[in-house]
């Protein structure tokens, strides 16, 4: 059985110009060999400065999406070759955050994953659930439902990893108890390894939604937890330092 690479991977969102460049340095200098592959996604203005702040580091740098056609007539867009141009090695496709305000659908995050993946990039694709539909019972079905849709066929441990984010923990400081982060992972684990056999149990699963120094660890001691996507505690290099040193320690 492969073991997933444990991964700590921070979502700036549309937060970061140049100047918090300085939070890379800082994490780079108190993280210099952690124990956990370390990834930051900041807005596509900074990916590149970022990508060089980085070089010859552990810190890979990914984008936060990207458009599913190598290049073309899309005004505002950046396709995933444009991404691995500027220095990504990783781009998160299918956030909530996506998903609700751009109308992405399932097909549309299959797509951009198709294309991230031709271009030599990891998807990292996210799933989870609304309040609703978790107090409707629906929340295993949800997340089946965008599993199947939205990873493309031809995934390997090494090219996909998958963060299950329920849409009511993100930015709210929320978190889910840890028997349903293990409940949710579990089936995750289960689904990836039915369709993908070994390729299944190598892909690292994410969790996200308010991750942060204080719950971490116990966030990482959950069974098929391999990892963090972190938004707003990934943007000071103290507090995601701290979330990769649990990390590494779990
Ligand atoms: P949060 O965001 O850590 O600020 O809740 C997580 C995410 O949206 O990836």
């Amino acid at each position: 059985m492969s073991t997933p690479r444990k991964l700590a991977a921070g979502n700036w969102k549309m937060n970061g110009t140049a100047a918090e460049l300085s939070e890379v340095k800082t994490l780079l200098a108190e993280q210099a060999a952690p124990g956990c592959d370390v990834l930051l996604c900041p807005p596509a203005t900074l990916i590149h400065r970022m990508a060089q702040a980085a070089e010859g580091s552990i810190l890979k740098v990914g984008g936060q999406d990207c458009h599913a056609r190598q290049s073309g007539a899309h005004t505002g867009d950046i396709s995933a070759a444009m991404l691995k141009d500027a220095g990504a090695s990783h781009v998160i496709l299918g956030h909530s955050e996506r998903r609700a305000d751009h109308g992405e659908s399932d097909e549309d995050v299959r797509a951009k994953a198709e294309a991230a993946l031709a271009a030599g990039l990891v998807a990292v694709i996210c799933v989870g659930e609304t309040l609703e539909q978790r107090e409707s019972g629906a929340t295993l079905d949800i997340v089946a439902a965008q599993l199947g849709g939205s990873i493309p066929d031809d995934v390997s441990a090494g090219t996909l990893v998958v963060a299950y984010e329920p849409v009511w923990a993100i930015g709210t400081g929320k978190v889910p108890e840890t028997a349903q982060i293990a409940e949710v992972h579990d089936f995750i684990r289960a689904r990836l390894s039915s369709r993908f056999g070994e390729a299944g149990q190598g892909v690292a699963l994410l969790y996200g939604g308010s991750v942060k120094p204080s719950n971490a660890a116990e966030i990482f001691a959950v069974e098929n937890v391999n990892g963090a996507l972190v938004g707003g505690a990934s943007l000071k290099a103290a507090d995601f330092g701290a979330i990769v040193a649990a990390l590494s320690d779990a």
